[in-house]
């Protein structure tokens, strides 16, 4: 079995890949090619935590994987991580784990090229200003992502949290010059959106994190928080104004986020308002963005497929290239 870290996994694969892996994954999701049960999920109240068990099998590929993914948001005030996790990538063949990888990265890597898929499927051709609602565990790869699939000339980046936001902001711009992309800490969210080509949301907020009305005409906006009934972090007036509504899985969507199910109970939407999952715009079976002044909106919660599919891509490399542990 090989143990793949995350230094492991930064010398054998790049954002870059990870988009790419995504947009396969959407595809065979989208055909039917994948077996993934929706997650499981068990509530730590005492901690104000969440155990999350995410299995996947692509049976034409003879791979299996299980992504154990904790969410305990308290974390953060220890700096510890506040989704610790492992990926355990199965061979389809035998049923033997072939290899355990630092599952946080996989996580950090592969929703931040989800959004990446939909930024190069959605977001205008000459996107220059990209906009970062949170600066928590997920914001750096969501940043790096924008940066891969347009050439921005700034991200403006907001928290709610100063310190944090700043701290962040001055730790991307050394990890992320080589994209010569300025990144800049702003005090609003307003700030953040109004001029923005792409808005990422990335909270673990319960409440909508930016004004819809303030997202100018011609924005992709990916809202990535929201995994439960309870939590929002979507300004219900962007899903009037956009023309297109996609997601990574509908259903999974539709299953927890509080984002789309929100709105869907107070009327705000119905399920005629949405366009369908990113996997079947790869496929050409729905239409992708129309014009430069259509709003689009992709909601998305990750599937466990995209872990599968990402350890996998991880684990062929790292065998190619000698590069892990192996343990017995
Ligand atoms: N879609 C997916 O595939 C996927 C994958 C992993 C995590 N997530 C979810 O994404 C969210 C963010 O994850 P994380 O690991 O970065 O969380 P985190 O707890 O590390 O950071 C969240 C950040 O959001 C900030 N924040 C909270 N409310 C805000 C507001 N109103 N305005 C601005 N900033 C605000 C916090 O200050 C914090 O810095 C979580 O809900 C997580 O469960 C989604």
């Amino acid at each position: 079995m090989l143990l793949l870290s995350k230094d492991d996994i930064k010398k054998v694969f790049t954002m870059k890949d990870a988009i790419e892996t995504n947009k396969l994954s959407f595809e065979l999701f989208s055909k039917g090619k994948s077996e993934v049960p929706l997650r499981t999920t068990i509530q730590a109240p005492n901690h104000n935590g969440v155990f999350l068990f995410m299995p996947s099998y692509v049976e034409d590929l003879d791979v299996a994987g299980l992504k154990v993914v904790n969410i305990f948001p308290e974390n953060i005030k220890e700096n510890l991580p506040t989704a610790p996790a492992q990926v355990l990538l199965i061979d389809g063949k035998t049923g033997i784990v072939s290899s355990i990888l630092d599952g946080t990265y996989v996580t950090q890597l592969r929703t931040g090229a989800s959004s990446g898929a939909a930024i190069d499927l959605f977001a205008i051709k000459d996107s220059k200003i990209g906009a970062l609602i949170g600066a928590g565990g997920q914001a750096s790869a969501q940043l790096e992502a924008m940066m891969v699939a347009r050439d921005l000339d700034i991200v403006k980046v907001y928290d709610l949290d100063k310190e944090r936001r700043e701290v962040f902001v001055n730790r991307m711009k050394e990890e992320l010059k080589e994209y010569k992309t300025e990144i800049v800490a702003v005090s609003s969210s307003d700030e953040a959106i109004c001029d923005a080509d792409i808005i990422v949301t990335v909270t673990a907020a319960n409440k909508p994190v930016f004004d819809g009305t303030k997202v100018k005409e011609g924005a992709i906006v990916s809202c990535v928080g929201s995994y439960q009934h309870h939590m929002q972090e979507m300004d219900p007036v962007i899903l009037k104004r956009a023309s297109k509504i996609y997601f990574d899985s509908e259903e999974a969507v539709l299953s927890e986020s509080g984002d789309i199910l929100i709105p869907l109970e107070e009327g705000i939407i119905t399920k005629e308002d949405f366009t369908g999952d990113i996997g079947d715009v790869l496929l050409g079976n729905i239409a992708s963005r129309e014009n430069d002044s259509e709003i689009i909106v992709y909601k998305n919660v990750g599937i466990g497929l995209l872990d599968l599919m990402t350890a996998r891509a991880i684990y062929t490399k790292a065998k190619e290239e000698g590069i892990g542990t192996e343990w017995n």
